[in-house]
């Protein structure tokens, strides 16, 4: 709802801005249906717009084990009594946290459980990174390991004001992992506060366990946090929606706009990645919108 307001407000200053600058919207984008505010916009199904030899039917065997991740920190997992997590998450975080791993960072997880992931966490990235866990369950106190910089705090992801007072004690975080209760409510509302209010201005959002999204008792809301990062990455291109010519944005043009109005979160998301059962953002604060420049010769 916010999201759709923002963008209502975003094109309403567009228009003006345009009128200002004596630039025109090309009449044939007039009209053009923008994506969020219209969340009741039906979709071609994939079998329609994909080939057959993608979306034919085909047997899928469960009757072996994929083999076992190779690679530093499932070997480490390995290793760690009392945790759970799916094979394939191991790759993925190597491939999202390895060049992260040669500074200290502060490190915010949702979800402890058993402190395994936290255990994990404190072997794998700079020994002087401080890693908080947060939980609902006060039994998770005891994996608090204050010497080696692992710190738990009790409360709700879906609290902001618990969240903002994780963020006051240990200030904004280079990397947020949402392994909490997977409602799509408490998803969306950890990723509401924490992504503009709890990460720094470079930093990583991981969610895992997305595929909880297609089963019903986890999704909680008409939209699971699967269809908000759907929808986060045609936010990410909001500033196209709006200016629909290269010019826009060329370097030294005449025509290029003065401005741009744009929801914030536009300016905020560098990179959008899916993997099965996990999204990471890579939150990065962008001053200006994207140029273009036409070499001569
Ligand atoms: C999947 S487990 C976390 C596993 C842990 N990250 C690991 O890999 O070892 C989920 C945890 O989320 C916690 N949880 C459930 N609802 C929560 C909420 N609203 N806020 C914070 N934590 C919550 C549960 O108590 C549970 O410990």
């Amino acid at each position: 709802m916010l999201l759709a307001l923002l963008k209502q407000i975003g094109r309403s200053m567009v228009t003006s801005s345009q009128k200002t600058s004596g630039l025109q919207k090309p009449d044939a984008q007039q009209g053009t249906a923008h994506i969020l505010g219209e969340t009741e916009q039906q979709f071609e199904k994939p079998d329609k717009l994909l080939s057959s030899a993608l979306t034919e039917h085909i047997e899928w065997c469960t009757q072996y084990d994929a083999p076992s991740p190779s690679g530093e920190l499932y070997s480490a997992w390995s290793r760690i009594p009392g945790g759970h997590k799916w094979h394939h998450y191991f790759p993925v975080y190597e491939k999202v946290f390895a060049s992260l791993r040669d500074k200290p960072l502060r490190i915010l997880e949702i979800g402890v459980y058993r402190g395994s992931s936290l255990k994990l966490w404190r072997q794998y990235f700079h020994p002087k990174s401080c890693i908080v866990g947060i939980d609902i369950d006060p039994d998770c106190m005891r994996f608090e390991d204050a010497a080696n910089h692992v710190f738990v705090r009790i409360g709700s992801q879906a609290d902001s004001t618990f969240l903002q007072s994780v963020v006051d004690e240990f200030g904004k975080f280079d990397v947020i992992i949402d392994d909490g209760s997977h409602l799509s409510t408490h998803t969306l509302a950890s990723f509401n506060f924490l992504f503009p209010s709890g990460l720094k201005d470079e930093a990583v959002y991981l969610v895992e366990d997305t595929h909880t999204n297609y089963w019903s008792a986890w999704k909680d809301s008409k939209s699971s946090f699967i269809d908000v990062a759907k929808q986060l990455v045609d936010l990410m291109h909001d500033h196209y929606t709006d200016s629909e010519r290269v010019i826009y944005f060329t370097k030294g043009h005449a025509g290029r706009l003065p401005a741009l109005f744009v929801p914030r979160i536009t300016t905020l998301i560098d990179e959008i990645r899916f993997f099965d059962s996990i999204v990471v953002f890579h939150k990065k604060l962008k001053p200006a919108p994207p140029t273009n420049e036409h070499l001569s010769g």
